[in-house]
């Protein structure tokens, strides 16, 4: 099998939880497209592993999002694996949140999520993986982020669909959701400050049994088993790599 039979596509893998994946199931031997919409950043996860292949998108922008598949169609290859990742969380108090915030949020890990699987799925293998990147937060009423936590929901309920969508090409579809992981996402919720940040993760240690906050390494090792021949039984999951943080 070519490589070009074999590859990946990873949605926001220039950095945080994306990159790690990407990295990953570059180590595995798929290969594997990034996506992101800055130009340094696409650099940066080019240069920091030279087996990614960058492809400047956004995926909130449905022509951004055919473009990515034009690029791959063109390039000649085929998915066997979609990591649904790109996704944005910001701080949304109920009596102080504008719809411009609401509609961020929701036209990337909602809007964007539907449009990738829907633009990307001609180009996926019978029997491909698609992994949506969710969150604890889909079960989880985490005090003023009710529009993130709320965009994580539906990402759940998409899995759960697709997986009855497309079973009659054996495309498995998963949702992949992660407790506090550190990664540039959790930099900026808490204002680039080092003092927040400390709490925050003094917080996610107390409140894991795994009594620490997770790194990107430790969902993309779970990227890779639902991305692979391992996981060809597990189907319309929500799987929680939290160290129990959410199970408890
Ligand atoms: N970190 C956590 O604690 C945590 C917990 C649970 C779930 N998650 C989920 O995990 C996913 C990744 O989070 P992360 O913490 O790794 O985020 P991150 O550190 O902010 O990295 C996000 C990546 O996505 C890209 N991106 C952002 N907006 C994009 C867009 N509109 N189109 C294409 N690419 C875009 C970014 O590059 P550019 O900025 O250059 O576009 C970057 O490569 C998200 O879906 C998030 O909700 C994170």
């Amino acid at each position: 099998m070519s490589d070009l039979e074999n590859a990946v596509l990873v949605t926001g893998g220039t950095a945080g939880i994306g990159l790690a994946s990407a990295v990953a199931l570059a180590d595995k031997g798929f290969k594997v497209f990034v996506t992101g919409r800055s130009a340094p950043g696409l650099e940066a996860a080019v240069q920091a592993d030279p087996r990614l292949t960058a492809i400047q998108a956004d995926s909130s922008d449905l022509a951004s999002i055919q473009a990515v598949a034009d690029r791959i169609r063109a390039e000649g290859a085929t998915l066997r694996v979609l990591v649904v990742n790109a996704g944005t969380a910001e701080t949304t108090k109920l009596g102080q949140t504008d719809i411009a915030t609401f509609d961020r949020t929701f036209d990337l890990n909602v809007k964007g999520v539907f449009f990738t699987v829907q633009t990307l799925e001609p180009l996926l293998i019978d029997g491909a993986s698609v992994i949506l990147i969710g969150s604890i937060v889909s079960i989880k009423g985490m005090a003023d982020l009710s529009v993130y936590n709320a965009s994580k929901a539906a990402v759940r309920s998409f899995a759960r669909s697709w997986a009855n969508d497309l079973r009659g090409r054996r495309i498995r579809v998963n949702t992949l959701s992660p407790g506090p992981v550190r990664t540039p996402l959790v930099q900026r919720l808490r204002g680039g400050d080092a003092a927040s940040l400390d709490a925050f993760e003094a917080w996610a240690a107390e409140a894991s049994p795994s009594g620490r906050i997770g790194q990107p390494e430790d969902i993309a090792d779970v990227v890779t088993f639902l991305a692979s021949d391992a996981a060809r039984h597990v189907n319309g999951v929500e799987l929680f790599v939290d160290g129990g943080l959410a199970q408890i």
